[in-house]
């Protein structure tokens, strides 16, 4: 199958019918993307596959042929770090940081379809991410900065 991740062009061979994420973690070496329930309730494989965050633990690898998939290691926007890591490294919200890439993923792709959120459209957006460490109020107040930093 080809696609595009992080955009580079990549050729992968798949046997079976594998999830996005096993190909990500065993075959690509990308392995920012995190496992969690594996049942696309805690949001910690999200990536985004033409520009909205899906659960890459149940998104079969087949499915993205011919699509545009950004990891988080593919965030960085001309060579710097997206604002909205840059902010979470700045505030550092979280505690253990295991849900940390997929709260960027899909921070990152709804402020690129709603640049200038309120709280509680963040609260709203962030629905499908759990934070085993309760970190929310941190996270949602630095989604909200980057969003104010960005605008
Ligand atoms: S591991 Fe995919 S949603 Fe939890
Ligand atoms: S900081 Fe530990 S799961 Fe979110």
């Amino acid at each position: 199958m080809k696609f595009t991740i992080n955009g580079k062009e990549q050729t992968v061979q798949v046997e079976g019918n594998p999830m996005l994420l096993e190909v990500f973690r065993e075959q690509l070496e990308l392995t920012g993307t995190k496992y969690g329930c594996g049942e696309s309730v805690c949001g910690a494989c999200k990536v985004m596959v033409n520009g909205s965050a899906v659960p890459s633990c149940i998104t079969p690898a087949v499915s993205v042929q011919g699509k545009q998939v950004v990891t988080v290691e593919g965030l960085e926007r001309d060579g710097a770090l997206h604002p909205v890591q840059q902010v979470f490294l700045e505030v550092d919200p979280f505690q253990c940081g295991y849900c940390a890439s997929g709260m960027l993923v899909t921070a990152v792709a709804f402020l690129d379809k709603n640049p200038s959120p309120s709280r509680e459209e963040i609260v709203d957006a962030m629905n499908g991410n759990i934070c085993r460490c309760c970190t929310y109020p941190a996270i949602i107040e630095a989604i909200y900065q980057a969003s104010r930093k960005m605008a």
